[in-house]
């Protein structure tokens, strides 16, 4: 399906049957699933989730992380037509709840003769929050080398995509426990960019259009 045609698609259902289907028990999300720019969710402030968690929100994040694992193994990517991801947010599913989803890999790990072995952790990060914020941040600026993508855009939009170095960020886990946690490098920029959607800001809110690639003093380029 094209964008226009999941966007169509998806703005004939109610909030509560969208998230029905994404939670059937069979249903593995896919990019059919994922609204493209010009859906209004991707534009609007979604909502604090309420405690305790329904088990519609927990299985709804828990099917979140699963199509992210999905989007980065090889063979699923594959079979199910995904776009590597790192992090999704409800806004982009077209539900107007305050759940991310992030799954961040380590980087591989060299043995002594240099050859490529699985790291001892395999995720920088993994983790469902509910009602995430930021709550404080660096005064120093970071961008990713290269720019960013989202899975609601499909186009290239080049630029640094200027975020705060370090956030502190506050949320409650799938176990509806409090949790504040600090983030730097690139973490704290795909945290940042899915707190974002929860609030309808785009990536390229943040790029300086009358000079894309501006490092402004001080900034951090993240790799
Ligand atoms: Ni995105």
């Amino acid at each position: 399906m094209t964008g226009e045609e999941i966007n169509n698609k998806l703005s004939q259902l109610t909030p509560d049957e969208i998230q029905q289907n994404l939670i059937t028990a069979s249903h593995m999300i896919d990019m059919d699933d994922i609204v493209r720019e010009g859906f209004s969710t991707l534009r609007e402030v979604a909502s604090d989730v309420t405690f305790p968690l329904s088990d519609e929100d927990i299985i709804l994040g828990e099917k979140m992380l699963q199509f992210l694992h999905h989007s980065q193994d090889p063979v699923m990517s594959e079979k199910l037509g995904l776009r590597g991801g790192v992090g999704l947010a409800a806004n982009q599913l077209g539900l107007l709840k305050k759940v991310i989803a992030v799954l961040i890999p380590n980087e591989p790990e060299f043995d002594e003769e240099g050859n490529e072995i699985a790291p001892k952790e395999a995720y920088k990060m993994r983790e469902i929050m509910y009602n995430a914020k930021v709550i404080s941040h660096s005064v120093q600026d970071a961008a990713v080398e290269g720019g960013e993508g989202c899975l609601s855009v499909d186009r290239e939009v080049p630029g640094y995509v200027v975020r705060h170095a370090r956030v502190t960020v506050e949320y409650v886990n799938k176990d509806g426990e409090k949790k504040k946690i600090r983030l730097k490098d690139f973490p704290a920029i795909c945290v940042q960019h899915e707190i974002d959607h929860t609030n309808g800001i785009m990536f390229y809110d943040h790029i300086n259009m009358n000079d894309p690639w501006e490092i402004k003093d001080g900034m951090l380029v993240v790799k």
